[in-house]
């Protein structure tokens, strides 16, 4: 593993600077003239998977309940989700994925089977939200479609009849029997994955033996160009290498991505992971030192693929990533419900500028999970809603979708320090946005100390900037049911002097603002 290091004479240097009390003034330039990829608005894909209340209750709710809804989705929910501009829903596992049986799924839906959900918490599955159901979110959402095919317990046919069920036209009696289920037109499946996690709930295999399995099962996956999704192999987690070195080597000219996972724990012990709420400094610190880790990992994965796919065909997606804590006191440990706060936010930014940096090889990722479970956006109780500080970092960044990267170098950067260890203060990032503005993004992950940061546009002069900050007195700040707007957007802009903008960026903050 090859994690973001500082040298440590530096870092010692900073630390001590820190602790005299000394105020540097970072330097960020954006070289406007030298534009980079286009971030792929999937980057800000999210995940919806059958776990706890993240589909039942948090976004179905049946086209019988009190609770507003339409054709069984949500209103408030979906409305608040479709301020999002959510582009991409991943489902329906997960875990959950590998068990999954599409026939279960269609149909009357009080003919379909109850199973059990063997992965989170042992409670039935009726399957009311199958095939239909999950089209029907994604068209009230305007995103697109990424379903996760069943490896593990299924079969390739199961897993080939799902997409001409879902994806042919004409007279087949797969199509036929959708358009019996109430869909006479095709599906429109932007990804199509096999498997999930192979390594662990998929299966626990080892690389070579996935590859082999992706190679057989897709050699029946066939679909009209045009049709035909963009194909995932499942990857590795973390700090792993090898599953991108075997699979990008092994699945040349039949895979458009390979997936990974990295959740963020304040603590490395899956026994004990640190709570969501009311944690000591030293645990913003390490999940500041934990997620930002995602930046070796991308770096050394996309290394290889480099060297075995060097015309950039094959993509790197981290479509499982997050926060994941100590599931809240007195809820059901199978059901991943975590409570999300200023600092859920703070990860969330500092991972999308990360994405901005790597977005010719990361086109698509999805957060864990979207509604009730892990990093959500949305925590629901009954009828009840709030949207959490995650959400409205999405929401500030929604103008980096389909925006071309800028390139962005950093001098005379903070430290944030603790024990010995640092991270950098200050993250930023910058983008042309679909409207030609330019947009830039500042996180500063030091929840003590504000910075002041000197924004250079190479090529151009900046005369004021515009936008949202998004930062709460406490490091654990959070909206609830009874005060929902403790973590909410603010107006901030600021103005050049003497020819120079200089953002006071405070402790614990993200600003989104446009150029002017
Ligand atoms: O997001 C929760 C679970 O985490 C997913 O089901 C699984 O893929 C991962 O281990």
């Amino acid at each position: 593993m090859k994690a973001p290091k500082l040298h440590a004479v530096a870092l010692a240097a900073a630390l001590s600077a820190l602790a005299a009390g000394a105020s540097a003034q970072v330097n960020v330039t954006i070289d406007a003239a030298k534009p980079g990829a286009v971030i792929n608005k999937d980057v800000y894909g999210q995940f919806a998977e059958h776990l706890g209340a993240g589909i039942y209750g948090g976004l179905w709710v049946g086209p019988d309940s009190k609770i507003p809804n339409t054709r069984g989705w949500r209103n408030d929910v979906v409305g608040a989700l479709r301020d999002l501009h959510v582009p991409l829903v991943r489902w329906p596992g997960g875990c959950f994925a590998d068990e999954y049986h599409w026939r279960d799924g269609i149909g009357a839906r009080d003919k379909r089977p109850v199973k059990v959900n063997t992965n989170w918490g042992g409670v039935p599955e009726n399957n009311a939200v199958g095939t239909h159901e999950f089209f029907d979110l994604v068209g009230q959402l305007g995103a697109d479609a990424y379903v996760n095919a069943n490896l593990g317990t299924g079969t390739p046919q199961e897993a080939s009849e799902w997409l001409e069920y879902m994806t042919s036209e004409g007279k087949s009696t797969l199509a036929q029997l959708r358009a019996k289920n109430g869909h006479p037109a095709p599906f429109k499946v932007s990804y199509y994955a096999i498997g999930n996690e192979a390594w662990g709930c998929g299966g626990n295999m080892r690389p070579a033996y996935y590859a082999d399995l992706y190679r057989h099962w897709t050699s029946f996956i066939k679909a009209p160009a045009g049709v035909k999704p963009k194909m995932l192999a499942s990857g590795g987690q973390g700090e792993e290498t090898i599953w991108t070195d075997v699979l990008s080597r092994e699945l040349k000219g039949m895979t458009d991505g390979i997936t990974h996972h990295y959740y963020t724990l304040p603590t490395s012990d899956w026994k004990v992971k640190g709570a969501a709420t009311g944690f000591p400094e030293a645990e913003w610190f390490s999940t500041m030192e934990r997620t930002l880790k995602m930046e070796g990992f991308i770096r050394d994965n996309v290394a290889i693929l480099d060297k075995n796919d060097p015309e950039k065909k094959i993509a790197f997606d981290p479509d499982e990533w997050g926060t994941w804590y100590d599931v809240e006191p007195g809820t059901n440990p199978g059901f991943l419900y975590q409570r999300n706060t200023l600092r859920d936010a703070v990860v969330a930014a500092l991972n999308f500028n990360i994405f901005h940096a790597h977005a010719d090889r990361v086109r698509m990722t999805a957060i864990a999970q979207m509604v009730n479970v892990l990093q959500a956006m949305i925590l629901t109780d009954n009828g009840k809603m709030v949207l959490t500080p995650t959400y409205w970092a999405y929401k500030m960044y929604v103008p980096f979708q389909n925006a071309t990267s800028l390139p962005v170098t950093l001098a005379n950067n903070t430290t944030y320090g603790m024990n010995g260890k640092g991270v950098p203060g200050i993250s930023a990032s910058a983008a042309r946005g679909a409207d030609g503005k330019t947009y830039i993004a500042l996180v500063n992950a030091n929840p003590k100390d504000a910075t002041e940061v000197a924004v250079n546009v190479a090529g151009g002069n900046v005369g004021a900037v515009r936008g949202q900050i998004l930062t709460a007195d406490a490091m654990d700040a959070q909206n609830t049911f009874e005060h929902k707007d403790v973590v909410k957007p603010a107006p901030f802009s600021a103005t050049a002097a003497g020819g120079k903008l200089t953002i006071k960026v405070p402790a614990k903050s993200i600003i989104v603002v446009a150029a002017e």
